[in-house]
């Protein structure tokens, strides 16, 4: 039995997703691959291609690609001669994303650079790749913050920064936190609030995933 929540959520894709083939493949292929199925829903990825039109971004930088679901629907606001870069850790993911991304016609405006992603931010900023549009953080949880910060140091005044999953089922209002995810959300929620370089808050999300919320914040 699908909750009210989930209904809505296929009701609101119904009238507004526009998950074509590539994107429904790229889903497909993850399962298959016996990847986690951990990808943002099709509203979500919707709603971060808004955001990359809302911001014209021509540069994105993505933490966290798995198969690359979230990043076609952001590469998909790009211009032709835009870039997005994608941080990922498994060779398996990375390559089964530069299929997904192959596929949906996007290999030339999509890098995606294999790694820890805390070897790679820097590495980023030596080869002055920023200033980027939109940042997305979606990778592992524990260094949310140290993803933010480096990620601020990629930025300029209105870039847009986002990250997922800092909610957790609600786990993060408790004062001990019950695994590390919901610590490192906790964590990078508060860090993100004391921040005065930018101007942020978190919209709580429910659906056909877990209740959890994205963070948003733009740089002063
Ligand atoms: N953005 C994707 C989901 C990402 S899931 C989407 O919505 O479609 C998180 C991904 O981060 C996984 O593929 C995982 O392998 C990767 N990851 C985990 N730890 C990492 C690290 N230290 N550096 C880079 N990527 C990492
Ligand atoms: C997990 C990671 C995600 O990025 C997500 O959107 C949902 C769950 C996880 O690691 O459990
Ligand atoms: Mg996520």
């Amino acid at each position: 039995m699908s909750s009210i929540f989930e209904e809505v959520d296929g009701y609101i894709a119904n009238l507004f997703g526009d998950e074509d083939e590539a994107l429904r493949k790229t889903m497909q292929a993850i399962k298959d691959e016996k990847i986690p199925q951990i990808s943002v829903s099709p509203n979500q990825g919707k709603f971060l291609q808004l955001l990359a039109k809302l911001c014209n971004a021509k540069k994105i930088l993505e933490i966290g690609t798995l198969g690359g679901y979230s990043t076609i629907w952001m590469a998909r606001a790009l211009p032709k001669d835009g870039k997005l870069i994608s941080l990922e850790l498994d060779p398996h993911h990375a390559e089964v994303a530069k299929r997904n991304i192959s596929y949906a016609g996007l290999s030339e405006i999509v890098d995606i650079r294999l790694g820890k992603a805390i070897d790679t931010l820097p590495q980023l900023l030596k080869e002055k790749a920023g200033p980027f549009d939109m940042v997305f953080i979606d990778a592992d949880k524990p260094p949310y913050t140290e993803y933010f910060e480096w990620s601020l140091k990629l930025s300029r005044p209105g870039t847009l920064i986002v990250a997922d999953n800092v909610i957790r089922d609600g786990k993060v209002v408790l004062k001990e936190s019950p695994d590390e995810m919901s610590a490192g959300a906790k964590r990078f929620n508060e860090a993100l609030a004391a921040n005065k370089d930018v101007t942020a808050t978190i919209i709580q999300t429910v659906g056909t995933k877990e209740h959890d919320g994205m963070a948003i914040a733009i740089v002063k």
